[in-house]
């Protein structure tokens, strides 16, 4: 592999679609691509953040690239759908998808469709941006998705809770007590990755590659906004937290790295294939994970 290839400097002229651009991982990742010569289209739910950072990007980079802005709240199927159609109308083509967008909840709230936030926007979010933006992708002739899971994937020891979808054993008090939202969260990242797996067998013999990435342990604004604890114990954890910049080298490698060299369906981290839980190599899992999906997103059709 040349230096060209493993440090991503072969998106120039690529238009990536990025999802949580606004801050930590996604800004330190649309910030490496527009250097190497990407066009950008953000999406974000906060315009105001969305327009700072696309004007910066331009006033850096805007000689040689595009960036447009996409306003989207991931926890609503209905704000996603509006997106995806406004990136058909105004995006010339799409080379690269990128669902990084994410959060942890540590309450049982429910999104206007009925779903709980965390798996709505961690894994309802990525599974439908993608699938309606697949179109777009298949008329670029090497089109990437790439998927910000974690090594916090192997908290779902007990794999996907098909059972009880909605989460609820998570966040009754027992359920609390024992870090129930955290555990919530790992089935998230798990379902990144066996929605990036079956994804991938599904675009068999097609232009469309499917991977996913552990950033590592990064120093962001993730579970800030879920009260003084979750901020404590996240303060101490980022003393030992990686850069933003360092987080997204991997999804940068990624999105850029020869794709000969690249599995796709494969889980990445430090830009190597990393290493997965039982659950996450369970492919009747990612085959059941897509066919309740698929049922999830029906409700905001109607
Ligand atoms: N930090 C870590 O140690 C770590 C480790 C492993 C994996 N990850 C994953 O990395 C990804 C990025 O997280 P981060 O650490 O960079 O956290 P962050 O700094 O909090 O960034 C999260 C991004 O997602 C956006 N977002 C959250 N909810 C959204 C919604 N409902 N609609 C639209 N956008 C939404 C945020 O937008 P706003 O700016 O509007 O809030 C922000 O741009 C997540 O998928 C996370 O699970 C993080």
């Amino acid at each position: 592999m040349t230096g060209n290839q493993t440090n991503g400097h072969n998106v120039n002229g690529k238009y990536a679609v990025i999802t949580g651009a606004t801050s930590g991982i996604g800004l330190a990742a649309a910030r490496a691509l527009a250097a190497r010569g990407a066009n950008l289209g953000l999406v974000a739910r906060n315009a105001a953040k969305a327009n700072e950072v696309a004007a910066k990007l331009r006033a850096s980079y805007g000689y040689r690239i595009t960036v447009d802005v996409f306003i989207a709240d991931m926890s609503s199927q209905r704000s996603i759908r509006r997106a995806a159609q406004e990136m058909y109308a105004q995006c010339p083509k799409i080379d690269i998808l990128i669902n990084n967008a994410g959060a942890m909840f540590v309450d049982h709230k429910l999104t206007e469709d009925g779903l709980e936030m965390t798996w709505a926007v961690n894994h309802i979010a990525p599974f439908l941006l993608t699938t309606l933006l697949l179109d777009k992708l298949t008329l670029s002739d090497d089109a990437r998705i790439i998927t910000t899971s974690s090594h916090g994937h192997k908290m779902a020891r007990k794999g996907i809770g098909f059972d009880d979808l909605s989460g609820k054993r998570w966040f009754g008090f027992w359920g609390k007590m024992k870090g129930g939202p955290n555990f919530r969260y790992g089935e998230t990242k798990l379902a990144n990755i066996l929605f990036t797996a079956e994804l991938a067998n599904r675009l068999q013999n097609t232009n469309i590659a499917a991977y996913c990435f552990d950033p590592g342990l990064v120093a962001t604004n993730f579970n800030r906004d879920n009260g003084w604890m979750a901020r404590m114990t996240t303060a101490v954890m980022m003393r030992f937290a990686r850069t933003p910049e360092k987080g997204a080298e991997t999804l940068v490698w990624l999105a850029g790295a020869d794709r000969a060299h690249l599995e796709s369906g494969g889980y990445y981290a430090d830009k190597q294939a990393g290493t997965l839980s039982a659950q996450a190599s369970n492919m009747e899992a990612a085959k059941k994970l897509w066919e309740v999906s698929e049922v999830q997103i029906c409700a905001s059709q109607a």
